[in-house]
């Protein structure tokens, strides 16, 4: 399965999807593409440094919304991509894309939705908002993708709890080693063995 990988930022979650390929976990899955959203995200070093091909397409270099839409479009359909993995892409993504990859685009949140998600919840904010409030319990959540911020049909959760002294910034790096660089290549894993299905708005994982 041809994947296109979204980024942003650092790309530890586009690592883990490397290092899972290397390793055999994610057999039979290649990333044909890196699309990042600017061209200071570290993201776009690992993606050469593992010979993967990679672009940026900002929306401000377009005239319009509507234009980056269908350049984003034309790269990811000629990549060959089956499935878009937005690994920590902070824009929204825009209609055209979000229509042709119906139920065939995920994302990484680092929270547990419906919780510290939406507009504005991206980064480090969900881990500030969660010390913030108090909740005892933290997590991350993979998820399909419309046409809304952290909307679609949820495919895993995994929580940690929330420690007494946690900065947000250790709460970050716990979740992302513990909670997003595992349950993202497993939602990778089961929507390539075709373990994943979507019915009436909700997602239902097969596990043997
Ligand atoms: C990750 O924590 C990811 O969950 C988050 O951005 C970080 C990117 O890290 N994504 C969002 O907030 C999306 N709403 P990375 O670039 O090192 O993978």
């Amino acid at each position: 399965m041809k994947i296109a990988v979204f980024v942003s930022g650092g790309g530890t979650n586009l690592q883990a999807i490397i290092d899972n390929i290397k390793s055999g976990y994610l057999e039979g899955v290649e990333i044909c593409l890196v699309v990042a959203s600017n061209s200071s995200a570290y993201a776009l070093t690992r993606a050469s440094d593992n010979g993967i091909p990679s672009c940026v397409l900002s929306v401000k270099d377009f005239a319009d919304r509507d234009s980056w839409d269908q350049a984003v479009l034309d790269k990811v359909e000629s990549s060959g991509a089956e499935l878009i993995v937005l690994a920590g892409y902070l824009s929204l993504l825009g209609d055209k894309v979000v229509k042709a990859y119906s139920n065939r685009i995920i994302n990484i949140h680092p929270a547990l939705i419906p919780s510290f998600c939406g507009a504005g919840m991206y980064g480090i904010k969900p881990h500030k908002a969660v010390l913030a409030r108090g909740v005892k319990v933290s997590g991350a959540t993979v998820h399909f993708v419309n046409e809304n911020y952290d909307d679609g049909p949820i495919i895993l959760q995994k929580a940690v709890d929330v420690l007494p002294g946690d900065t947000p910034e250790m709460l970050q790096k716990r979740i992302m080693k513990e909670c997003e660089q595992v349950i993202l290549p497993k939602a990778i894993r089961l929507i390539a063995d075709g373990k994943v299905a979507i019915e009436n708005n909700i997602a239902y994982v097969k596990e043997d």
